[in-house]
Protein backbone atom coordinates (compact mmCIF):
# COMPACT_ATOMS: atom_id res chain seq x y z
CA UNK A 1 0.00 0.00 0.00
CA UNK A 2 1.72 3.43 -0.90
CA UNK A 3 0.19 6.74 -0.18
CA UNK A 4 0.10 9.01 -2.80
CA UNK A 5 2.32 12.20 -1.59
CA UNK A 6 0.17 15.50 -1.03
CA UNK A 7 0.64 18.31 -3.83
CA UNK A 8 2.40 20.84 -1.53
CA UNK A 9 1.16 24.74 -2.02
CA UNK A 10 2.35 27.82 -0.52
CA UNK A 11 -0.85 29.43 -0.19
CA UNK A 12 -0.13 32.63 -0.11
CA UNK A 13 -3.21 35.41 1.53
CA UNK A 14 -3.79 39.04 1.39
CA UNK A 15 -2.03 40.57 4.43
CA UNK A 16 -5.39 43.20 5.65
CA UNK A 17 -2.73 44.79 7.21
CA UNK A 18 -0.62 46.01 4.45
CA UNK A 19 -3.63 46.57 1.32
CA UNK A 20 -2.68 49.38 -1.05
CA UNK A 21 -4.82 52.20 0.20
CA UNK A 22 -5.76 53.20 -3.37
CA UNK A 23 -5.71 51.23 -6.31
CA UNK A 24 -5.65 52.26 -10.23
CA UNK A 25 -6.53 50.48 -12.82
CA UNK A 26 -6.20 50.56 -17.37
CA UNK A 27 -8.66 47.97 -18.08
CA UNK A 28 -6.75 47.63 -21.15
CA UNK A 29 -7.38 44.53 -23.98
CA UNK A 30 -10.79 44.23 -24.63
CA UNK A 31 -10.66 44.59 -28.28
CA UNK A 32 -7.94 41.66 -28.30
CA UNK A 33 -10.09 39.89 -26.14
CA UNK A 34 -13.34 40.29 -28.62
CA UNK A 35 -10.60 39.15 -31.47
CA UNK A 36 -9.28 36.38 -30.30
CA UNK A 37 -12.96 35.11 -30.01
CA UNK A 38 -14.27 36.27 -33.25
CA UNK A 39 -16.30 38.65 -31.54
CA UNK A 40 -16.72 42.57 -32.14
CA UNK A 41 -15.03 44.87 -30.29
CA UNK A 42 -18.28 45.88 -28.48
CA UNK A 43 -18.48 42.28 -26.68
CA UNK A 44 -15.01 43.30 -25.64
CA UNK A 45 -15.99 46.05 -23.82
CA UNK A 46 -18.74 44.33 -22.21
CA UNK A 47 -17.20 41.80 -20.92
CA UNK A 48 -14.66 44.44 -19.74
CA UNK A 49 -17.75 46.23 -18.21
CA UNK A 50 -18.60 42.67 -16.15
CA UNK A 51 -15.36 42.64 -15.04
CA UNK A 52 -15.13 46.28 -13.37
CA UNK A 53 -18.06 45.35 -11.67
CA UNK A 54 -17.38 42.20 -10.20
CA UNK A 55 -13.77 43.65 -8.98
CA UNK A 56 -14.91 46.86 -7.76
CA UNK A 57 -17.09 44.68 -5.56
CA UNK A 58 -14.24 42.16 -4.73
CA UNK A 59 -12.35 45.34 -3.61
CA UNK A 60 -14.79 46.61 -1.50
CA UNK A 61 -15.14 43.49 0.03
CA UNK A 62 -11.77 43.15 1.53
CA UNK A 63 -11.58 46.38 2.56
CA UNK A 64 -9.83 49.02 -0.25
CA UNK A 65 -10.27 52.36 -0.07
CA UNK A 66 -10.41 53.71 -3.61
CA UNK A 67 -10.13 52.39 -6.77
CA UNK A 68 -10.07 54.53 -9.50
CA UNK A 69 -10.54 52.92 -13.22
CA UNK A 70 -9.88 54.26 -16.65
CA UNK A 71 -12.82 53.78 -18.36
CA UNK A 72 -12.51 56.58 -20.97
CA UNK A 73 -9.55 58.94 -21.72
CA UNK A 74 -9.40 62.28 -23.30
CA UNK A 75 -7.74 60.57 -26.31
CA UNK A 76 -10.50 58.05 -26.61
CA UNK A 77 -12.27 60.17 -28.62
CA UNK A 78 -10.10 59.50 -31.71
CA UNK A 79 -11.72 56.05 -32.18
CA UNK A 80 -14.05 55.48 -34.64
CA UNK A 81 -17.92 56.91 -33.73
CA UNK A 82 -18.87 54.02 -33.44
CA UNK A 83 -16.86 52.75 -31.10
CA UNK A 84 -17.47 55.63 -28.99
CA UNK A 85 -20.96 55.67 -29.33
CA UNK A 86 -20.59 52.09 -28.16
CA UNK A 87 -18.80 53.33 -25.03
CA UNK A 88 -20.96 55.69 -23.99
CA UNK A 89 -23.79 53.46 -24.54
CA UNK A 90 -22.88 51.31 -21.99
CA UNK A 91 -21.75 53.54 -19.49
CA UNK A 92 -25.33 54.85 -19.81
CA UNK A 93 -27.19 51.66 -18.98
CA UNK A 94 -24.77 51.11 -16.42
CA UNK A 95 -25.01 54.31 -14.90
CA UNK A 96 -28.63 54.32 -15.50
CA UNK A 97 -29.18 50.53 -13.98
CA UNK A 98 -27.04 52.10 -10.75
CA UNK A 99 -30.14 50.71 -7.84
CA UNK A 100 -29.20 47.25 -9.31
CA UNK A 101 -25.21 47.64 -9.97
CA UNK A 102 -24.71 49.49 -6.58
CA UNK A 103 -27.18 47.15 -4.80
CA UNK A 104 -25.34 45.28 -1.78
CA UNK A 105 -22.46 46.98 -1.94
CA UNK A 106 -21.52 49.85 0.03
CA UNK A 107 -19.64 51.79 -2.75
CA UNK A 108 -19.24 55.43 -2.91
CA UNK A 109 -19.25 56.50 -6.90
CA UNK A 110 -17.73 59.68 -8.29
CA UNK A 111 -16.30 60.45 -11.55
CA UNK A 112 -13.70 62.31 -12.55
CA UNK A 113 -12.48 64.01 -15.65
CA UNK A 114 -13.59 66.61 -17.80
CA UNK A 115 -17.54 66.20 -17.82
CA UNK A 116 -18.22 69.06 -19.73
CA UNK A 117 -17.69 67.08 -23.01
CA UNK A 118 -20.03 64.09 -22.02
CA UNK A 119 -23.35 64.73 -23.06
CA UNK A 120 -26.23 65.87 -20.77
CA UNK A 121 -27.98 62.45 -21.35
CA UNK A 122 -24.82 60.48 -19.73
CA UNK A 123 -24.25 63.46 -17.41
CA UNK A 124 -27.88 63.09 -15.53
CA UNK A 125 -27.01 59.41 -15.19
CA UNK A 126 -23.99 60.26 -13.36
CA UNK A 127 -25.74 62.29 -11.14
CA UNK A 128 -28.50 59.63 -10.82
CA UNK A 129 -25.91 56.79 -10.10
CA UNK A 130 -23.56 59.27 -7.73
CA UNK A 131 -27.09 59.62 -5.88
CA UNK A 132 -28.01 56.16 -5.58
CA UNK A 133 -23.93 55.75 -3.75
CA UNK A 134 -24.91 58.76 -1.58
CA UNK A 135 -24.94 57.56 2.05
CA UNK A 136 -22.60 54.59 1.09
CA UNK A 137 -19.27 54.17 3.17
CA UNK A 138 -17.47 51.58 1.75
CA UNK A 139 -14.69 51.75 -1.03
CA UNK A 140 -14.98 55.01 -3.22
CA UNK A 141 -15.04 54.51 -6.86
CA UNK A 142 -13.61 56.36 -8.94
CA UNK A 143 -15.07 56.48 -12.40
CA UNK A 144 -12.58 58.38 -14.90
CA UNK A 145 -14.53 59.70 -17.81
CA UNK A 146 -13.21 61.67 -20.48
CA UNK A 147 -10.14 61.55 -17.83
CA UNK A 148 -6.27 62.94 -18.64
CA UNK A 149 -3.76 62.65 -16.31
CA UNK A 150 -2.34 66.26 -18.27
CA UNK A 151 -5.41 67.93 -18.58
CA UNK A 152 -5.88 67.11 -14.72
CA UNK A 153 -2.93 68.83 -13.47
CA UNK A 154 -3.08 71.94 -16.20
CA UNK A 155 -6.63 72.43 -14.74
CA UNK A 156 -4.99 72.33 -11.38
CA UNK A 157 -2.24 74.19 -12.84
CA UNK A 158 -4.76 76.85 -13.54
CA UNK A 159 -7.31 76.54 -10.37
CA UNK A 160 -3.56 77.90 -8.91
CA UNK A 161 -2.68 80.66 -11.35
CA UNK A 162 -6.59 82.06 -10.54
CA UNK A 163 -5.58 81.56 -6.80
CA UNK A 164 -2.61 83.91 -7.45
CA UNK A 165 -4.31 86.74 -9.64
CA UNK A 166 -7.14 86.67 -7.36
CA UNK A 167 -4.62 87.76 -4.52
CA UNK A 168 -5.52 84.61 -2.17
CA UNK A 169 -1.71 83.39 -2.55
CA UNK A 170 1.40 84.41 -3.18
CA UNK A 171 3.19 82.53 -6.25
CA UNK A 172 5.60 80.48 -3.72
CA UNK A 173 2.56 78.50 -1.89
CA UNK A 174 2.31 76.58 -4.71
CA UNK A 175 3.71 73.31 -3.60
CA UNK A 176 3.36 69.75 -4.15
CA UNK A 177 1.09 69.72 -1.13
CA UNK A 178 -1.18 72.61 -2.58
CA UNK A 179 -1.32 70.66 -6.07
CA UNK A 180 -2.16 67.79 -4.28
CA UNK A 181 -5.37 69.19 -3.42
CA UNK A 182 -6.25 70.33 -6.62
CA UNK A 183 -6.27 66.56 -8.21
CA UNK A 184 -9.54 65.05 -8.65
CA UNK A 185 -7.72 62.49 -5.88
CA UNK A 186 -7.53 65.33 -3.54
CA UNK A 187 -9.78 64.08 -0.97
CA UNK A 188 -8.64 60.21 -1.53
CA UNK A 189 -5.89 58.08 0.12
CA UNK A 190 -2.64 57.69 -2.37
CA UNK A 191 -2.26 55.54 -5.46
CA UNK A 192 -0.39 53.00 -4.36
CA UNK A 193 -0.86 50.47 -7.17
CA UNK A 194 -1.87 50.90 -10.66
CA UNK A 195 -2.53 47.69 -12.54
CA UNK A 196 -2.63 47.51 -16.03
CA UNK A 197 -3.46 44.20 -17.59
CA UNK A 198 -3.08 42.80 -21.60
CA UNK A 199 0.67 43.34 -21.64
CA UNK A 200 1.23 46.70 -22.39
CA UNK A 201 3.68 48.55 -19.87
CA UNK A 202 3.00 52.38 -20.48
CA UNK A 203 0.69 55.08 -18.13
CA UNK A 204 -1.16 56.05 -21.23
CA UNK A 205 -1.92 59.32 -19.38
CA UNK A 206 -3.28 58.04 -16.52
CA UNK A 207 -3.01 59.36 -12.88
CA UNK A 208 0.00 60.84 -14.06
CA UNK A 209 0.48 63.29 -10.52
CA UNK A 210 -0.54 60.43 -8.55
CA UNK A 211 1.64 57.97 -10.04
CA UNK A 212 4.87 59.57 -8.30
CA UNK A 213 5.06 56.75 -6.20
CA UNK A 214 2.84 54.15 -6.84
CA UNK A 215 3.79 50.28 -7.80
CA UNK A 216 2.78 49.30 -10.63
CA UNK A 217 1.59 45.59 -11.68
CA UNK A 218 1.59 44.72 -14.91
CA UNK A 219 0.13 40.95 -16.67
CA UNK A 220 -0.73 39.67 -20.01
CA UNK A 221 -4.28 38.66 -19.27
CA UNK A 222 -6.67 40.52 -21.12
CA UNK A 223 -9.12 42.99 -19.20
CA UNK A 224 -11.94 40.91 -19.37
CA UNK A 225 -10.62 37.63 -18.15
CA UNK A 226 -9.00 39.76 -15.37
CA UNK A 227 -10.19 37.74 -12.07
CA UNK A 228 -10.77 38.09 -8.39
CA UNK A 229 -7.62 35.50 -8.05
CA UNK A 230 -5.16 37.86 -10.12
CA UNK A 231 -6.31 41.39 -7.93
CA UNK A 232 -5.49 39.32 -4.88
CA UNK A 233 -2.04 38.06 -6.73
CA UNK A 234 -0.92 41.58 -7.84
CA UNK A 235 -2.15 42.86 -4.20
CA UNK A 236 0.03 40.13 -2.82
CA UNK A 237 2.75 40.75 -5.05
CA UNK A 238 2.18 44.22 -4.05
CA UNK A 239 2.78 43.57 -0.49
CA UNK A 240 6.60 41.92 -1.26
CA UNK A 241 7.74 45.59 -2.43
CA UNK A 242 10.17 47.59 -0.08
CA UNK A 243 8.65 50.90 -0.63
CA UNK A 244 10.99 53.26 -0.15
CA UNK A 245 10.21 56.76 -1.66
CA UNK A 246 13.23 58.00 -2.33
CA UNK A 247 14.69 57.01 0.81
CA UNK A 248 17.42 54.08 1.11
C1 LIG B 1 -9.00 49.79 -23.58
O1 LIG B 1 -9.02 48.51 -24.20
C2 LIG B 1 -10.27 50.03 -22.93
C3 LIG B 1 -11.08 51.09 -23.14
C4 LIG B 1 -10.73 52.19 -24.05
C5 LIG B 1 -12.38 51.21 -22.49
C6 LIG B 1 -12.50 50.60 -21.14
C7 LIG B 1 -13.93 50.52 -20.84
C8 LIG B 1 -14.55 49.46 -20.29
C9 LIG B 1 -13.86 48.26 -19.79
C10 LIG B 1 -16.01 49.48 -20.12
C11 LIG B 1 -16.40 50.51 -19.14
C12 LIG B 1 -17.80 50.42 -18.89
C13 LIG B 1 -18.33 50.44 -17.70
C14 LIG B 1 -19.76 50.28 -17.58
C15 LIG B 1 -17.51 50.61 -16.50
P1 LIG B 1 -9.07 48.39 -25.76
O2 LIG B 1 -10.48 48.39 -26.18
O3 LIG B 1 -8.24 49.46 -26.38
O4 LIG B 1 -8.44 46.99 -26.02
P2 LIG B 1 -7.38 46.60 -27.12
O5 LIG B 1 -6.13 47.39 -26.80
O6 LIG B 1 -7.21 45.14 -26.92
O7 LIG B 1 -7.96 46.94 -28.45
Amino acid sequence: MFFKKKKEQTIEKIDPNNLPLHIGVIMDGNGRWAAKRHLPRSAGHRAGADTFEKIVKYCDKIGIKAITAYAFSTENWNRPKAEVDNLMNLLYNYLLMAEEKFAGTNVILRVIGDRSALSDKINEAIDHAIGVTDGNTGIVLNMALNYGGRDEIVRATRIAAENVKNGMISPDEIDGEYLDKLMYTADNPPVDLIIRPSGEKRLSNFLLWQAAYAEFWYSDINWPDFSEKDMERAIIDYQKRNRRFGKV
